[in-house]
């Protein structure tokens, strides 16, 4: 069942152009300029009608919302609210027929995840699934599902799933824009070609996975480290922070780079490693001066970034280029390296990499 790999995990890792692949599938349609997703149910008169959008979920499903939010407020300028579900029903969120509720959950089974659907749509909002499982309770009672066809995902550590859901969000932003026509259509295309290019471009960077293995094994001796990165980088680095505890078991802490200065800063000290995230183009220039700080301290750092750019690789310590692609759609790219660097710190660390301790699969209690 591993078809060859030595865990779950790092086959599920490789079957990842594949799950990119079939989730975007027969959803681009016409002279690949069009997203047509027909199991959303909502006439155009409804989808017109939402003015918020609440992303509901866990864990890594959770992280993917973050980027949702940014894909949808930025494709569709409605405004987003991502929560963890464990915290969102004891808020009392703002929730109107208006609202449109997004769970995502891999499993559909998870149970704060289906208690917070269940509260949304007893609020009247219309309430849209993205889900790995077919017919699974988050399946059965959202009004719309959006299936990511990513496959069975065994290891406890989601990594297919996660890249599945960032596909799914990136095909609904671009359907919400062509119905609300936030987008020129010049634009929707050439979005939709890059996000064809991703499969490929994911074959890219499996290749290089030595690399990221000697920065693994260099890492796997700390006990504590960073993450750092700013917008969409900074959604992402929570993702690779999350999957390098979960399974490693060292300790690390996602800072958006820029509050760095406000407190972190004083816990970084000769030899700490520090995984940097600079994909945005936009901000660039400011990840490289955070950067810098953590460097005039003797941080060890791992640098991303777009590749085509030599800049940050003067500066860091070990540099990991992602293939060029579209600001917005660099996390489906640069949370891959993150997940080799997982599995690899893991594995030197001879921790059960598929099965790690304290944790499930699924959480169905509260
Ligand atoms: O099945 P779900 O997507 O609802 O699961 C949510 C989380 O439990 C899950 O993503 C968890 O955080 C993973 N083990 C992370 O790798």
């Amino acid at each position: 069942e591993k078809a060859g790999f030595d865990h779950f995990m790092l086959k599920e890792i490789y079957d990842q152009p594949t799950a990119y692949r079939d989730t975007m599938g027969s959803r681009i349609s016409g002279e690949n300029d069009q997203v047509v997703l027909n199991e959303i149910k909502m006439t155009d008169e409804e989808i017109k009608s939402i003015d918020r959008v609440h992303i509901v979920a866990c864990g890594t499903a959770y992280h993917a919302g973050l980027v949702g939010k940014n894909v949808i407020e930025k494709l569709a300028r409605i405004p987003v609210e991502t929560d963890v579900a464990s915290e969102y029903r004891y808020r009392s969120p703002i929730i109107t027929k208006n609202t449109l509720v997004i769970v995502v959950s891999q499993s559909g089974e998870t149970a704060d995840t289906l208690a917070a659907l269940r509260e949304a749509k007893r609020q009247g909002a219309r309430v849209i699934a993205i889900t790995n499982v077919v017919g699974s309770s988050v399946s059965r009672e959202a009004d719309d599902v959006i299936t990511t066809w990513a496959g069975p995902e065994i290891a406890v550590a989601s990594t297919k799933a996660y890249t599945s859901q960032l596909i799914a969000f990136y095909l609904f932003g671009l359907y919400l824009a062509q119905k609300l026509d936030t987008v020129e259509a010049d634009e929707v295309k050439k979005v939709i070609a890059a996000l064809q290019e991703l499969p490929q471009q994911v074959e890219s960077i499996l290749e290089q996975a030595e690399q990221i293995k000697t920065v693994a094994e260099k890492i796997s001796l700390h006990n504590n480290l960073f993450f750092i990165g700013r917008g969409l980088d900074f959604s992402v680095v929570l993702e690779g922070s999350l999957k390098l505890k979960e399974i490693s078991y060292i300790h690390s802490e996602a800072y958006a780079a820029g509050e760095l200065k406000h407190g972190t800063l004083a816990l970084i000290e000769e030899g700490i490693p520090v995984i940097a995230l600079a994909t945005q183009e936009d901000v660039f220039e400011k990840t490289v001066s955070n950067i810098e700080e953590v460097v005039a301290r003797g941080a060890y750092v791992l640098g991303v970034n777009q590749e085509g750019n030599e800049e940050l690789a003067k500066v860091v310590n070990e540099s990991f280029t992602i293939p060029r692609t579209l600001d917005v759609l660099s996390p489906a790219l640069s949370v891959i390296p993150l997940q080799l660097l997982s599995y690899f710190a893991s594995l030197a660390r001879g921790n059960d990499v598929d099965k790690p301790r304290n944790l499930a699969k699924s959480v169905t209690v509260e």
